[in-house]
């Protein structure tokens, strides 16, 4: 869907459908729905006292005007109570009610931002509309071939605007436009089947974010891993017989001097769970097992795309996880890139293993911080549910910025601990490591496996396993791939960029 921003009135303007979004506890209307219920000869409060219509968040009304305005039709969408409105309620009501008129057909809508239902937060009020409408319309369709006519799509959002604020506005449609963009770009990359999103064509993609400005990109084919000494990354991909790739993303934004970030994502294009394989049950799902490293890829691009004052680095091993006669077995022992040896127990704990050789390589960079995306753990999703990110690490800084960025953009993070005591159970009999702590506190004992590859640099974890995929509709998120994590990075990236400047 395009996005166009317009000088003029709701009021004066020929759409299918302008969106007015009211509040619950708005004793009388003003403004905009004020003028519309005049023109309309009440038809707006007709709604509302006849109880058809309470502005509950998310609450939707659509109406003919029947030529009282330029405008077909009004789409009313609640927001609840004025005290409690947040950004996601915002980003709620905005994607329902595109979804909404997109089933009825309506093609394009036409609608205003009001910038006093956030003071604090203007500009990101115009983000959460232009986040809620476009994430909330993501449709993956390019192996539908029967019925395609059949598709619905939104063609054009207007957003129109009076006067003194357009530039303003123009400004945070664009920047949204930009992340929601790189939204899109995981949630395509995570939608897209493991036989075509294998890590040679993950290579491919990152090349295409290479071609922007300040962005350069490398990828380390299997020759390259092998001579770097990557054996943890290639003991996973031993059984498979697509070839390996670490993918290696640099953003020059910053001053030449500036220590960079470096985002680690978990490339794994398909996890069969190796020799020990999964059971049959939702295996598909585990096609989204790349969806760290599209996160990270997508949050380079967005960063690019901002042109913001750092220096990021996107690194993301990438490799299938298959079981076969040249596969990887339980009581290897893999030498890694730092020369820690580590004991194999269990093929399918292969997030850590490539993560590994990851977090060790991003050394060289000197890094300003280190934070790792990945789905790692089926743990998590035991521990935290569907929806939310588990977060690990011991810089209580980059854990508050992370908490921070969380707050905002709606992407839930919970912090578990990561005691000294949580180590013992990955130590091994006869190696450095094992890739194993059992079933207890997996997720914890996974990130303590990280920690020890992470050189001495702030280091945060985020464990995905569990938003990374959604199986039902959520408000901005249909079902399928989320995109997890690409805003929150963003958002991250965007304060420190801020903090720079001052
Ligand atoms: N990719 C999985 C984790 C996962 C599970 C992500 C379900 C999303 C949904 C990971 O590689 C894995 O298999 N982890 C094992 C570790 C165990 C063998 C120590 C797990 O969580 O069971
Ligand atoms: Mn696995
Ligand atoms: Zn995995």
């Amino acid at each position: 869907m395009k996005i166009h921003v317009k000088k003029g009135k709701l009021t004066a303007i020929k759409s299918q459908a302008i969106i007015l979004a009211l509040f619950q506890d708005q004793k009388e209307l003003t403004g905009t729905p004020l003028l519309i219920d005049q023109a309309g000869n009440g038809l707006i409060t007709e709604l509302i006292n006849n109880g058809d219509f309470a502005a509950k968040p998310s609450q939707i009304s659509v109406v003919y005007t029947r030529g009282a305005i330029p405008a077909q039709r009004i789409a009313l969408v609640g927001l609840g109570k004025k005290s409690a409105v947040d950004l996601e309620i915002i980003r709620t009501a905005f994607a329902k009610v595109m979804q909404y008129l997109r089933n009825i057909n309506v093609q394009e809508a036409a609608t205003s931002p009001e910038l006093n239902w956030l003071p604090e937060e203007k500009d990101k009020t115009v983000q959460a509309i232009v986040e809620g409408a476009l994430l909330g319309l993501y449709q993956y369709t390019p192996y539908k071939t029967v019925g395609r006519e059949d598709i619905k799509e939104m063609e054009q959002l207007n957003i129109v605007v009076e006067g003194k604020e357009y530039s303003f506005i123009e400004s945070a449609v664009k920047k949204a436009q930009i992340i929601t963009g790189a939204v899109y770009f995981a949630r395509d990359l995570v939608s897209a089947p493991s036989n075509e999103m294998t890590p040679s064509v993950m290579a491919q993609k990152a090349g295409q974010i290479a071609r922007r400005k300040n962005v350069t990109g490398k990828v380390l084919d299997k020759a390259k891993i092998k001579l770097l000494g990557m054996n943890s990354l290639l003991g996973v991909a031993a059984g498979s017989n697509e070839e390996p790739k670490f993918i290696i993303l640099e953003y020059s934004g910053g001053s030449k001097s500036a220590a960079p970030i470096v985002l680690v994502g978990k490339g794994l294009t398909f996890d069969s769970g190796g020799i020990c394989i999964k059971p049959a049950e939702k295996m598909d799902e585990m096609k989204s097992d790349m969806a760290g490293g599209a996160a990270v890829m997508g949050a380079v691009m967005a960063a690019a795309d901002l042109q913001l004052p750092l220096n990021i680095i996107g690194l993301i091993p990438a490799t299938e996880n298959m079981p076969s006669g040249t596969a990887y077995k339980p009581g290897d022992i893999l030498k890694s890139y730092s020369g820690k040896t580590i004991e194999v127990i269990n093929t399918d704990a292969e997030g850590r293993l490539i993560l590994a050789d990851a977090l060790s390589y991003a050394s060289r960079y000197k890094p300003a911080a280190i934070i790792d995306v990945a789905t790692l753990t089926g743990a998590c999703i035991i521990a935290l549910g569907d929806d939310v990110i588990g977060m690990l690490g011991k810089d209580e800084q980059l854990k508050k910025e992370i908490n921070m960025a969380a707050e905002i953009t709606g992407e839930l993070v919970w912090e578990l601990p990561l005691w000294e005591s949580y180590h013992e159970q990955i130590k091994s009999d006869i190696a450095d490591y094992k890739n194993s702590g059992g079933r207890a506190a997996g997720t914890i004992t996974a990130a303590a496996f990280l920690s020890k590859f992470v050189g001495d640099f702030p280091w945060v974890h985020l464990d995905i396993a569990g938003p990374a995929w959604t199986s039902k509709d959520k408000s901005y998120i249909p079902k399928g791939a989320s995109g997890i994590a690409v805003r929150l990075l963003v958002e991250f990236l965007r304060n420190r960029a801020f903090a720079e400047k001052k």
